[in-house]
């Protein structure tokens, strides 16, 4: 294939160290978190590398995301668990999709669907213990948890897991952490009162499996961490390798005369003469416009800011004197890695006050992803 012109290389040898890492901090069992189509990077090449790294499940939001693996053939415990009205829950449960739900009406739902699928459905009950998002709020608990207990009673579904999501996994010593893991601690001593007791508990995320291992419970559940991002900037990388760098080829090099405007609205103007360089990639791949004139490429070891509006499809980038006689045809990194001092994701993120998860998983447009150390079956990189 030739190289394309606007390239997000998934590294997924990082995907296998970043396994590790999380495995070094946690005897949990992973649950690799690959929904929006892992972060950005391609939830099944990300999937299949996270499995053959020791991960023990995946994990989606929507039963779409998990047919998409499942079609792709793996096999591996696959858990959806944000689900709208239409949910085709029986394809879900014929595919052997474990579902996650937050409500008695989910629940309702699915046990209708196995009824007519004539399977039983492998559910996780998804507890809000204080994010006020998805999952069974307190006051209809007791109620989800009678159906929950009914619905296993009678051999319908069998109850898997219980999970939740911390609203503050990002600030580790956080008092509500410990209250949202108690929450749920309480909530499987419930389900296991009324006879419906569960295999796994999950609550960790990236920061909570790597900054405060104590609230794992059977599994953890990271999903920023895999992609090699730090849940918590402020701490450190934890050795994460970020998986994914946006590369673009320099499609022109021209020289302009000091006092030219330079892109939409001549936002720069070049205050002496100088060289530009042209690159494909603009705001519909997910560069944001914010961005312009704040952010800077690396080419062949040096950095080159950016100049005049980043546009739909384009940005460009001031070579100076050129002294390093950067050429059409030639490579810039716009994030990677930052090994030898290149741009990063977390420093797009910072400069237009966002996370980096939104820049990764927004990679997009004419961005084509390639894939670098793809493991073979079986095989742990
Ligand atoms: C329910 C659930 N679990 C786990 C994760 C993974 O979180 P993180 O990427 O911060 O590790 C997410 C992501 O938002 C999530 O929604």
């Amino acid at each position: 294939m030739n190289t394309p012109t606007l390239e997000a290389r998934i590294d997924l040898s990082a995907v296998s160290h970043n396994i590790g890492v999380l495995r070094t901090h946690t005897s949990a069992q992973v649950l690799a978190v690959v929904k929006a189509d892992g972060y950005g990077h391609g939830a099944v090449e990300v999937g299949r590398a996270a499995l053959a790294a020791g991960a023990a499940e995946l994990g989606v939001t929507t039963i779409d995301e998990a047919l998409i693996l499942r079609r792709a053939g793996i096999t591996a415990p696959v858990l959806a668990w944000l689900h709208g009205s239409s949910a085709d829950f029986a394809s879900a449960i014929n595919a052997d999709v474990q579902l996650g739900i937050s409500s008695t009406r989910e629940l309702d739902a699915v046990v209708a669907a196995a009824r007519t699928a004539g399977r039983t459905a492998s559910v996780t009950v998804k507890v809000d213990t204080g994010l006020a998002r998805n999952g069974v709020h307190i006051t209809e608990w007791d109620d989800t948890r009678d159906a929950l207990a009914k619905a296993v009673a009678e051999q319908v579904i069998t109850l898997h897991g219980a999970m939740s999501h911390l609203a503050r996994g990002d600030e580790p010593e956080h008092p509500l952490n410990d209250l949202q893991a108690e929450r749920l601690d309480e909530a499987v001593a419930d389900l296991a009162r009324v006879g419906a007791p569960v295999t796994v508990r999950h609550i960790a995320n990236s920061a909570a499996t790597l900054a405060r291992p104590d609230l794992a419970r059977d599994l953890v559940r990271p999903g920023i961490a895999i992609y090699g991002r730090s849940p918590i900037p402020a701490m450190g990388d934890f050795g994460l390798i970020p998986v994914m760098t946006l590369m673009a080829e320099v499609l022109s090099v021209k020289n302009i005369p000091a006092g030219q405007g330079v892109s939409y609205g001549h936002t720069w103007v070049a205050p002496r003469d100088t060289t530009v360089a042209l690159l494909p990639a603009g705001y519909a791949d997910g560069v944001p416009r914010l961005l312009s004139n704040r952010l800077s490429v690396q080419i062949d070891g040096n950095r080159y800011p950016n100049v005049g509006r980043v546009c739909m499809d384009q940005l460009v980038v001031d070579l100076g004197e050129n002294l390093a006689e950067v050429k059409a045809g030639d490579r810039a990194v716009l994030f990677g890695t930052g090994a030898g001092g290149g741009p990063t994701a977390l420093e797009w993120a910072e400069a237009v006050g966002t996370i980096d998860y939104e820049i990764v998983s927004g990679i997009r447009g004419r961005a084509v992803r390639t894939y670098t150390s793809v493991p073979k079956s079986g095989e742990v990189l």
